[in-house]
């Protein structure tokens, strides 16, 4: 995509984007070894790492069935006839959410697209995509998806009227699902839809956790690899612990009963007061049954799914249930 370099861009901070909330996650990491997922995306070189992992090893860019099923799911909108604008969660570069915004009719919306990320490089480059797409308006939020509720709050200002669609592409993996999908069901509004894609496991027989075998024999290989590794230890860089930590490991372990690709780096200097381990990343992997029945607990009603032939991703439509 060409970047309008010389153009002044504008660009909505939340107070989740700001230095003393980001200082606080930060401490956090430091206390406890946790690393808020956002941490890694912060950064302008961080997204540019992340783009080069997503164009090497996301499955969207070796294989068309990927894009079939958003192709697909942008079809069914495009004959539902919803008009309104489309909110990204969660962007990235927008390559997905863009196709959505093709199917739904914009006439008359005051913003139509609004991208939420917590990088401040993806959301525009998500928006300059989006600019691309149509005349409207278009409104970069940078933000954590974490206090989603506060963010659509002050967005619903500049909206215009109509049903939203949602978009919450590629999200699923790094934020734990019961306070994403509590928050998304809360911002939504009486005809808004929510589009969200989960990466899956194939489901195996006799599995104690579902889809650990095939997490193991073929999503794991996604992230053990040196795109990956160069990306997460980016903000070791950025934060000055790069010699203090070891490489880093990635593991199949399970979070919340769900199984998931886990990467972590042992300390290696003398230094005092670091945490032994830094949980640096997870990958969460649903399987074709277990995520619609998440959606279904969590208040939402199904009434669309496309799932690649090969298993491994799918894209659900869903309204509020109530
Ligand atoms: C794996 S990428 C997915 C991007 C894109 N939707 C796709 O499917 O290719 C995750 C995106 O979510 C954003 N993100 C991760 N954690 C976040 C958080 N807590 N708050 C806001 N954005 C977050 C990242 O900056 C990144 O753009």
């Amino acid at each position: 995509m060409e970047l309008t370099m010389s153009a002044l861009q504008p660009v909505f901070f939340h107070g989740t984007a700001r230095g003393p909330h980001r200082d606080a996650l930060l401490r956090r990491m430091l206390q406890t070894g946790e690393v808020h997922p956002s941490l890694h995306y912060l950064s302008g070189r961080q997204a540019s790492l992340w783009m080069r992992v997503h164009e090497v090893h996301a499955p969207l860019f070796q294989d068309h069935a990927f894009v079939g099923i958003f192709e697909r799911v942008a079809k069914r909108l495009s004959g539902m006839g919803v008009f309104g604008g489309v909110v990204a969660l969660g962007p990235g570069g927008g390559e997905k959410e863009v196709l959505m915004l093709e199917a739904v009719d914009r006439s008359g919306v005051g913003v139509e697209f609004v991208a939420i990320d917590a990088s401040a490089e993806l959301a525009l480059m998500s928006v300059e995509r989006a600019d691309q797409v149509g005349g409207g308006r278009t409104m970069a939020v940078v933000g954590d998806l974490e206090e989603l509720g506060g963010i659509l709050e002050s967005v619903g200002e500049y909206e215009g009227r109509g049903a939203r669609v949602f978009t919450a592409f590629g999200i699923t993996p790094n934020l734990l699902p019961e306070g994403l999908l509590s928050s998304i069901r809360l911002g939504m509004r009486d005809g808004d839809i929510l589009a969200i894609s989960a990466n899956l496991a194939r489901e195996g027989v006799d599995e104690e956790v579902p889809g650990m075998r095939d997490v193991r024999e073929v999503v794991l290989a996604q992230y053990d690899n040196e795109e990956t590794r160069q990306w997460l230890r980016r903000l070791l860089v950025e934060e000055g612990l790069e010699v203090d930590y070891g490489d880093v490991r990635f593991e199949v372990g399970q979070i919340e009963g769900n199984c998931a690709v886990i990467a972590d780096a042992c300390l290696v200097s003398r230094r005092a007061g670091l945490p032994e381990r830094l949980k640096l990343f997870f990958s969460l992997r649903f399987t074709a049954r277990t995520f619609p029945e998440l959606l279904r607990r969590h208040g939402f009603n199904v009434f669309s799914a496309e799932v690649t032939t090969c298993g491994h991703e799918a894209v659900w439509l869903c309204s509020r249930a109530d």
